[in-house]
């Protein structure tokens, strides 16, 4: 018992003799490390976010030092400081993940790796949700929405925003990367990627119950449907969507297992954060009947003029036409910052606006910091999409990300948005339900409970030979 009880108590002294080495003989930026291991973990996870980086930032500044997750690391908060990490040196910053992450998703996803791999993925990506890409696909995603509001108008009870968002940004997630072809192992993979993504948060212990080896399972039986697609797919020349793209670059430079994990990866990115922000649309235009008022003129003109030329879908051009509504969606991404920060590693010594950030410390440049700061976006806490009649300033506005490793589908996600609250804006009215003002984190910020809201439907009058016109509330 005694030799145990030293042996602790020298493990723990060696432990704290490591921890103050951190801070000793080098320029760290200032800040707390928290408790040994935990460091400030807790805090972060259990805090506002908002309050967690503006009470360190008001303390120690634009770049100070903290310990989450078991991982030293340093925040930052200046555009230039976040410039250097994300862009001008990025190859000093290699991206990092949670290891039950990178598993789950799978290793060979393009947003853990660096160099020729990632770029030629990243090339394939861009391609495939470029503006000229896209443009072809705004009646399937036409059709997906509407699909979705005609299921809500036989709810008896109020409906999940989140959960409903979830459901239309997985359908058009993998209509673009399977390219809109019926393959029968569709349904199997929506069901196993709702099991799948219950494990992205959990720990990576592999062990018989554990939420992480119960998802790995997942994980293998999503692949072989996945092997299945890719194998008829190679066969017909490859096919239309990312999926097509990524069979035909030349052979052997890419493998199927790297192709299925790429599949995962981007249904990952897209699914979550356009299903989230447009929760979030759905509650700013809620809170502000004002502006839902003259973002609805805006698509009730949109839709008066589809009538007019013969009750003809949405295209590109009419969704080019959205200036209004386009400017929501910045504000919304703006304050809601959904990705609060993302994740580097110094891969050396590197010294960041006079401080040293050592070898193998995570680096986490602070969007959500940033967009809160009120010397980029005057009184940051208002909600006005006016602020985006002029563009932001460099590096100040980031909700997709900058640089190397810069959302590749930023383009895709505001015109699955578009098409969205076109349709929902000229044919429903929503009212939140419930406690208004709470918000949840789970990984992203949400209303709480997801948002649930009561739906109507209501019939349009259209005056022909007019530009007004009037609606009915049914
Ligand atoms: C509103 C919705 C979305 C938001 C807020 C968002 C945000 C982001 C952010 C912040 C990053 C950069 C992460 C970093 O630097 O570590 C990123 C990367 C990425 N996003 Fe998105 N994204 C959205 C939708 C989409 C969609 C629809 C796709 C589909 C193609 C997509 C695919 C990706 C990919 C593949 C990456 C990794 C790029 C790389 O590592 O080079 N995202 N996204």
């Amino acid at each position: 018992m005694t030799i145990l009880m030293v042996a602790l108590a020298l493990a723990a002294a060696g432990l704290f003799f490591r921890w103050c080495e951190h801070g000793r003989n080098r320029r760290l930026p200032p800040g707390s490390m928290g408790w040994p291991y935990i460091g400030e973990t807790l805090k972060l996870y259990t805090e506002n976010p908002n309050s967690f980086f503006s009470t360190r930032r008001k303390r120690y500044g634009k770049i100070f030092k903290s310990h989450i997750l078991g991982c030293p690391c340093v925040m930052i908060s200046s555009p230039e400081a976040a410039k250097m990490v994300l862009a001008s040196k990025a190859h000093l910053f290699k991206p990092t993940y949670p290891q039950s992450k990178e598993r789950l998703i799978g290793p060979a996803a393009l947003f853990f790796h660096q160099g020729h791999y990632h770029s030629l993925l990243k090339r394939l990506v861009a391609a495939s949700f470029s503006p000229s890409a896209i443009r072809g696909s705004v009646a399937s995603v036409q059709t997906i929405a509407l699909k979705l509001l005609s299921s809500w108008e036989h709810a008896t009870s109020p409906i999940c925003t989140l959960l409903q968002m979830k459901k239309y940004a997985f359908e058009v997630a993998m209509m673009s990367v399977l390219g809109g072809e019926a393959e029968v192992e569709t349904e199997g993979i929506r069901c196993l990627y709702g099991e799948l993504e219950k494990g992205y948060n959990s720990m990576a212990v592999d062990i018989p119950g554990s939420r992480f080896y119960k998802a790995m399972k997942v994980r293998k039986a999503l692949n072989e449907r996945l092997m299945k697609i890719i194998e008829r797919r190679r066969g017909k020349g490859g096919g239309g969507g990312l999926l097509g793209n990524m069979l035909r670059v030349e052979a052997g430079e890419l493998t199927d297992s790297q192709i299925a994990d790429n599949i995962i990866g981007v249904i990952f990115a897209a699914h979550d954060t356009t299903a989230t922000v447009l929760t979030w649309l759905l509650k700013y235009l809620h809170d502000n009947p004002n502006l839902l008022q003259a973002v609805a003129a805006e698509q009730e003109g949109i839709a008066r003029k589809l009538q007019l030329e013969g009750e003809r879908g949405l295209t590109w051009d009419d969704t080019r036409d959205m200036s209004l509504t386009a400017r929501v969606i910045q504000e919304t991404l703006r304050s809601a910052s959904i990705v609060s920060f993302t994740f580097r590693e110094a891969v050396e010594d590197v010294e960041l606006e006079g401080y040293v950030i050592p070898k193998g410390w995570k680096v986490l440049p602070l969007f959500r910091s940033i967009h809160h700061t009120s010397d980029f976006f005057p009184r940051p806490h208002k909600f006005d999409p006016s602020r985006f009649e002029v563009s932001p300033r460099p590096y100040t506005y980031m909700p997709f990300g900058n640089g190397l490793h810069s959302c590749p589908g930023s383009e895709f996600a505001k015109l699955e948005m578009l098409v969205l609250l076109h349709h929902l804006i000229t044919t429903y009215r929503w009212r939140v339900v419930g406690e208004e003002d709470a918000i949840q984190y789970g990984p992203f910020p949400v209303p709480k409970g997801g948002l649930p809201i009561h739906v109507t439907h209501q019939s349009r009058r259209w005056e022909k030979d007019s530009t007004s016109f009037s609606s009915i509330s049914q």
